[in-house]
């Protein structure tokens, strides 16, 4: 059954969280069980991110994972939250190709997968893409700094904008981003007195990663959070959970259990 809009987090109640001072917070989930989890605790936002292909599908980067894999993880989410607003992640190419193909894909998470919004990385500013999702009255948060889609282009997943030519580019593009319409700006590993200028500079939210204390908002990778990704953790992420290690040791002794006798017990068996 659908939930109420009106017990929902709103695109203008994050705005009036930024006027009021009060931080936003976001995670990311993938499926049902963790959405309902992170809903239970109060986050505001739950993205869907593209991040899934390194934490859930094992590859390197985020470029393979494809717009019907997104849909159907953000469908799982979607089943999961009630309250908080769910925030899809558009994948690579399903919305450089073509002003067109982006805002019919990004309606494809409004109407087939249950978000309420959708985020893109917005390397070269992407203004006109933003604007006519957003003309198509679907809420779009822009990604600025380090885009992970850019891996290859980038150089790899370092720091973003650290001469002052560049801060002031991203300066810029931040607020032709809003003007574009962006509810959102998501702002990933730039220096914190920049984030902090661009935070200052713009009227809608900014949700940051590695961008220090002065965003609107902050949002991690649960499993990097959690301490359930191991390949490898980024300076910015702060671990409140070890749930690798415990995982671990369940299974580990789990396994001596049933090795030696002692699962099932007679408690879990039946006469
Ligand atoms: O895909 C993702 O998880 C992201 C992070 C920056 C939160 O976009």
């Amino acid at each position: 059954m659908e939930k109420p809009l009106s017990d929902r987090v709103t695109v203008p109640q994050l705005r009036q969280k930024k006027r009021e001072g009060r931080k936003i917070t976001m995670l990311t989930a993938y499926d049902a069980l963790f959405a309902e989890l992170l809903d239970e605790a109060g986050v505001d936002l739950v993205l869907v991110g593209d991040s899934l292909a390194l934490v859930v599908q094992g590859h390197e980067t985020t470029l393979p994972v494809t717009l019907e894999e997104m849909l159907y993880h953000t469908r799982l989410v979607s089943r999961g939250v009630r309250r908080a607003l769910v925030v899809a992640d558009m994948p690579f190419l399903s919305y450089q190709v073509s002003v067109a193909e982006a805002v019919r894909n990004a309606g494809r998470f409004l109407q087939e997968a249950g978000a309420a919004a959708v985020k893109l990385e917005a390397l070269g500013a992407q203004t006109e893409t933003v604007r006519a999702i957003a003309d198509a009255g679907i809420p779009v948060m822009a990604h600025l700094g380090l885009t992970p889609q850019a891996v290859h282009r980038l150089g790899g997943y370092k720091v973003q904008a650290r001469e002052p030519a560049q801060q002031e580019r991203l300066l810029r593009e931040a607020e032709a981003l809003q003007a574009a319409g962006a509810f959102a700006l998501l702002l990933e590993a730039i220096p914190q007195d920049l984030a902090r200028r661009i935070t200052r500079a713009l009227d809608i939210p900014t949700i940051g990663i590695g961008a220090g204390p002065h965003c609107d908002g902050q949002v991690l990778v649960l499993h990097d959070m959690l301490g359930l990704f191991g390949r490898f953790t980024p300076k910015f992420v702060k671990r409140y959970a070890h749930l690798r290690d415990e995982v671990l040791q369940a299974v580990r002794r789990y396994k001596e259990d049933v090795e030696q006798g002692r699962f099932p017990g007679e408690e879990h068996s039946f006469h």
